[in-house]
């Protein structure tokens, strides 16, 4: 079937049956409506049809969110100052007492999920799908930074030769401003947001100005769960805003997720300011590249990069951006994922039967037709009138390389000679970035000797390379990508904390 001319997709797009025993493929789940399935990209079943239906009719129920009005200049002082007098109490607190209030967070999204689902899909288009993955995501990252502040903040006594208490101690920094992308407005926007609460620091979180409504949801929900109002404080806006905040004297610190281009505009306004050090956690956009080999499974490759150039149209830091396919190989693949990119239904978030929900707004669809309007795409899927953007193949030529992030879901392609997989890393890595980066082979040497030269923070093998899962796949990137420590891992919350060693006299 794969060689034919006209490949049939539905056969394509299923696993032969023995590859489920194989523990070199094993299963990997499937997005849900991508595949008729009922599971989410976390792998978190749906539930049966009559479960789905009726969380799909409460979605439908839910009124809208209400209207957000964006701060004016001077609320953003009212909020820090409030914000930065709040802090030392949040602080204080036990870290039982916090992690019970985000915990509490947690199960509120989950009692809350048609409203919230309803708001991710009116106001950033998200599919039902992608709805129910991103609530599932923010419920892991409320209850494992919950878990992770309590084994980081109590108090330690540190052996030693002194002879006298050493007592260390990881707690609040003060006041921590969080700064928001549109493409996750809930599970990133309360990530980094209750990172920051559970060790003790007061938050003052900017969303983007795209998707002001579900994270003022996602506020008062933290407030009924216990987070006093004046330790988060929503602060609605665009650039101004965040330029302001980060001007603010009780800053004292910022986690950022967004664009390179805004990351550094931080950065550099952070090194302008007169005072304290201001520690600076960006998660930012990468060239994700995938490399196949000719011994990949035809069938796993073109359900893998469906799912990553083309789920959630493409906006996802994560996303597929370049197929470097082997040559001998690529006209055959291509053909394959084309003809299932084909069967994806576009449409609105809200129905059920969307596959591909919209491009965020005007802006940003004029600009993915621009950088379409420079190449000549090898293949185009059809797209509804309105916000949306056909799935879209370009294919670069020998010397051309794709150097910057096109956030959509728009797949570029190049092919390569055997014996110059190495010269294809080279030129993944000479973009600077290093996000998420995928491999589809069956040699064990290639896939030790890529997986070692990768220059990406999360690397996949023979699976798709988006759906970070928290707390088993930490998220976050190098270089151009972020300056890590990783979402959802370890390391994080330690940037979010100030250390103190009392050194006592026994
Ligand atoms: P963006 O950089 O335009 O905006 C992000 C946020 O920064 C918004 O809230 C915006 O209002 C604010 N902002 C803009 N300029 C600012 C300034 N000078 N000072 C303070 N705040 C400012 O990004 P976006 O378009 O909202 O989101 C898409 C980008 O986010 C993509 O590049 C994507 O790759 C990236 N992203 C990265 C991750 C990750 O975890 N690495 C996750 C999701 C999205
Ligand atoms: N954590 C999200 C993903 O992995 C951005 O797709």
């Amino acid at each position: 079937k794969a060689g034919d001319k006209d490949v049939d997709v539905e056969e394509v797009l299923f696993f032969p049956d023995d590859l489920e025993t194989s523990p070199r493929h094993p299963r990997i789940p499937l997005p849900g409506a991508l595949f008729g399935g009922r599971l989410n990209s976390n792998g978190v079943e749906w539930g049966n049809e009559a479960e789905l239906d009726a969380l799909a009719q409460a979605m439908y129920d839910a009124p809208d969110a209400p209207k957000v009005k964006p701060f004016a200049a001077k609320d953003v002082d009212a909020a820090m100052t409030r914000a930065a007098k709040a802090a030392p109490a949040w602080r204080d607190l036990p870290v039982a007492t916090r992690a019970a209030a985000l915990r509490r967070g947690a199960d509120l999204l989950e009692e809350e999920r048609p409203a919230l689902m309803a708001t991710l899909a009116r106001e950033a288009g998200k599919t039902i799908d992608d709805g129910i993955a991103e609530i599932r995501e923010a419920v892991d990252f409320l209850r494992y930074y919950a878990d992770e502040a309590e084994g980081l903040c109590p108090p330690r006594d540190l052996p030693g030769p002194t002879g006298e208490l050493n007592r260390w101690q990881a707690r609040g920094r003060g006041v921590f401003v969080t700064v928001a992308p549109w493409n996750f407005p809930l599970a990133i926007f309360l990530g980094q947001t209750a990172a920051a609460l559970s060790v003790g620091n007061a938050v003052v979180a900017k969303p983007a100005p795209q998707t002001p409504r579900i994270a003022a949801q996602a506020v008062a929900l933290l407030h009924r769960a216990g987070v006093p109002e004046d330790a988060l404080i929503l602060a609605p806006g665009g650039v101004e805003i965040g330029r302001a905040l980060m001007e603010h004297d009780v800053l004292a610190g910022v986690a950022f997720t967004g664009s390179t281009a805004t990351a550094k505009a931080i950065n550099r306004a952070l090194a302008d300011r007169d005072g304290p050090i201001v520690p600076l956690i960006a998660e930012t956009g990468g060239v994700n590249a995938m490399i196949v080999d000719a011994t990949a499974l035809p069938e796993q490759v073109t359900r893998d990069v469906v799912a990553s150039a083309f789920r959630s149209a493409g906006q996802r830091c994560s996303a597929c951006r370049i197929l470097y396919i082997q040559e001998d190989v690529a006209d055959r693949m291509l053909e394959m994922i084309q003809g299932a990119a084909a069967t994806l239904t576009l449409g609105d978030g809200m129905d059920l039967a969307t596959d591909v929900g919209p491009i965020i707004d005007q802006d940003a669809l004029d600009r993915l037709h621009a950088h379409i309007a420079k190449h000549k795409p090898r293949w185009q899927g059809k797209a509804p009138a309105g916000l949306f953007l056909p799935p879209t193949i370009i294919e670069l030529g020998k010397d051309e390389v794709l150097k910057e992030e096109v956030f959509g879901p728009i797949l570029h392609v190049k092919r390569w000679k055997a014996g110059q997989i190495d010269k294809v890393l080279d030129e993944i890595a000479s973009t600077g970035f290093g996000l998420t980066f995928g491999l589809h082979s069956r040699i064990d040497a290639t896939i030790a000797h890529v997986t070692a030269q990768a220059t990406a923070g999360n690397v996949y093998v023979n699976r798709n390379q988006i759906g970070a899962i928290v707390g088993s796949q930490p998220f976050g990137g190098h270089g151009k990508s972020g300056t890590g420590p990783k979402a959802g891992g370890p390391l994080y919350l330690s940037r979010f904390v100030e250390e103190v060693v009392i050194s006592t006299d026994t």
